[in-house]
């Protein structure tokens, strides 16, 4: 089939980037407006971003706490980090890689049986955010997927590659496990005690976003994904080689977060910036192009239950700190989605903010 190059959505029905194999140059539908391009923004290459040690968390009193201040001084300042010694053995974050790669791999009549452009759709594959309906197109394909409870889902899951549900669910278990204990660390650092959302959080959404951004020729000109927060209490994410860029809450300015071998990224979401009334803050990110490696990335965005609606701590307003943001939940998120288009700068984040006087 040809390339229509040029016109939205590049990429007829379900065609991607890594098969095209032929494009040598970005189509218009792609570029990206210069105050986003990769080139001319990026102003450091993350040396003041946390990395934090996590060993202890769980079962150190003694060093329990200096963590959880590392954690809290992270979400205040940057609304990000990475984390090392997290507990997920090397074997099962390659494995989970291997089985994405692998994914990516089949052919489009295969990945295709996953296209739909209906974000409540509990399994989607697509390229861009919603197929020939974004203004400016990702460089991106995904898959993503339901992940909690697991045995609601599971079988909704691709079947090949064979090894997917096996080793993708092996992976899914133990973030899951992390995203529970994380957000126990940041409620036990906002002062309102480890267990306030546990059950939630158990209990709670967790969706598996698999992202794979081939080779670009002109990666200066294009994103994978553009900018924009998750909503989500917490995004864990697992990549193949670094591409991830956060902005600065303070000023604006971008930087490249370094890939560090064995590590997971841990991404503030907007429900964390809402239940902390604005302590905390949900970062915006996007992700920049390399000419000649396919990144793959696992982001797990761990929620409330889809209906379940996030609200700010009453603990956490006061007179000094009226309430800022109003209540809302994942399904009225996806909602939001199905009706703007988030490669426009249109963000849910931004709807859920009171004015003084409200
Ligand atoms: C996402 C996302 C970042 C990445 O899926 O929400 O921001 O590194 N992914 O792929
Ligand atoms: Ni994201």
């Amino acid at each position: 089939m040809e390339a229509k190059n040029d016109s939205p959505g590049p990429f007829p029905m379900g065609e991607t980037p890594q098969e095209k194999g032929g494009f040598d140059h970005v189509p218009k539908s792609y570029y990206v407006p210069p105050l986003n391009r990769p080139s001319l923004t990026t102003e450091s290459t993350g040396h003041d971003i946390p990395v934090i040690d996590l060993d202890g968390l769980t079962n150190n009193p003694a060093r329990r706490s200096p963590i959880i201040e590392d954690i809290s001084k992270a979400c205040k300042d940057v609304g990000f980090f990475q984390i090392v010694n997290h507990g997920i053995s090397q074997r099962v974050l390659d494995d989970a890689l291997s089985a994405a790669f692998k994914f990516f791999n089949l052919s489009n009549k295969e990945k295709s049986k996953f296209m739909s452009n209906d974000v409540h759709n509990p399994v989607r594959y697509g390229t861009g955010i919603k197929d020939g309906l974004d203004k400016i197109q990702n460089w991106r394909t995904f898959l993503k997927h339901y992940a909690n409870p697991l045995d609601q889902y599971i079988s909704l899951w691709p079947e090949t590659p064979q090894e997917y549900r096996e080793k993708m669910s092996e992976y899914s278990k133990a973030v899951h496990k992390l995203g529970v204990s994380l957000m126990e660390a940041i409620t036990e650092s906002l002062g309102l005690g480890p267990a306030y959302m546990s059950a939630k959080m158990e209990e709670g959404s967790q969706t598996i976003v698999v992202n794979c951004y081939p080779p670009c020729p002109q990666p200066d000109l294009a994103l994978g994904f553009s900018p924009h927060s998750d909503y989500s209490c917490v995004t864990i994410v697992l990549q193949s080689s670094s591409g991830l860029q956060i902005q600065d809450p303070s000023d604006g300015k971008w930087s490249d977060v370094p890939n560090i071998h064995g590590a997971l990224q841990v991404n503030v979401g907007d429900c964390v910036e809402v239940l902390s009334n604005g302590m905390y803050k949900s970062v915006i990110h996007k992700v920049k192009l390399s000419s000649d490696t396919t990144r793959v990335s696992i982001a797990s965005l761990h929620s409330l239950a889809l209906n379940e609606k996030m609200e700010t701590a009453p603990e956490l307003v006061n007179e000094q700190n009226p309430k800022g943001y109003r209540e809302s939940s994942f399904e009225e998120l996806l909602d939001f989605i199905s009706k703007n288009d988030i490669t426009d700068g249109k963000f849910f984040i931004d709807t859920l903010r009171l004015k003084r006087n409200d």
